[in-house]
């Protein structure tokens, strides 16, 4: 088995003002996927769907009073309703194709507590996948049992780190904007070398350069996730989605161009 996660800057277009799907991106990735020939369970990110709601209503901040309270709930079903758009587009596409995506919804089965899940019964999971569909979650408001914050924005990362050490894949496989971790920004060091196997080991010099912690502050922070299931014994690569071809590599089973994270 095998998880993959697409990123929502690959599906929609990110820092558009509304919900803004990419759609030629969306196309090409849904034909990558449909070559699949393991159990696979995906997991995307929200892109423009979730994030221009979750910061309108600052989800996940402290409650100052409850007339924030009454906001941050019509917030949070906001951005609710929308990623499940988002989400319900991604399966249909993935369905014409032949893939039997079901779309599953965080908010109805995963709470946080301080924004770490803290309850997720994973029992539905596991049977769509001994049924042979491909169980398809995202990022998505949660409701938080610290009463201070009451809600929180449940990233994409965080449920596939819980799912792999629970569940226990072959493989997970992150798809990203760039090649992988590399020595310095390879978006602005055109010397910056591709890093093909990080371990706890490995040293990981971040630079303080401000156009860099986009791409490795947010890097970083996935490595450290990644390196989390290495202990368990779980290998994970980041692969580059906007090269045509890698993810139907990876979801065959091939050999891709990117970082393993062991
Ligand atoms: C964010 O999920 C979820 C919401 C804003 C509701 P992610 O953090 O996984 O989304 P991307 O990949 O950054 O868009």
């Amino acid at each position: 088995m095998i998880i993959l996660k697409i990123g929502g800057s690959a599906l929609t277009i990110k820092d558009a003002n509304k919900p803004t799907i990419d759609e030629i991106n969306l196309d090409r990735i849904v034909k990558e996927i449909s070559v699949y020939n393991q159990d696979m369970i995906i997991v995307h990110g929200a892109g423009s769907y979730g994030h221009i709601y979750a910061t309108e209503y600052s989800i996940g901040s402290k409650i100052e009073n409850e007339e924030d309270n009454t906001a941050k709930i019509e917030g949070f079903c906001k951005t609710q309703s929308s990623v499940q758009l988002l989400n319900n587009i991604f399966c249909s596409k993935l369905q014409e194709l032949g893939v039997p995506a079901i779309g599953l919804q965080a908010s109805s089965f995963i709470t946080t507590l301080d924004k770490r899940i803290d309850n997720c019964n994973l029992d539905v999971i596991k049977e769509y996948l001994k049924k042979g569909f491909v169980p398809v979650l995202y990022g998505d408001p949660v409701l938080d049992h610290n009463d201070e914050i009451k809600y929180a924005i449940l990233s994409g990362d965080q449920i596939i780190t819980y799912l792999a050490e629970k569940l226990n894949p072959n493989k997970v496989i992150l798809s990203s904007d760039v090649d992988g971790i590399y020595t310095d920004n390879p978006k602005t060091n055109p010397n910056a070398k591709l890093i093909d196997i990080v371990t706890k080991d490995t040293k990981l010099s971040l630079t303080d350069d401000k156009n860099q912690a986009d791409i490795t502050g947010g890097m970083a922070g996935k490595v450290n996730e990644l390196l989390n299931l290495a202990k368990y014994g779980i290998e994970s690569q980041i692969i580059n989605a906007e090269k045509p071809g890698n993810i139907e590599l990876a979801v065959s089973g091939q050999k891709v161009k990117g970082t393993i994270i062991k």
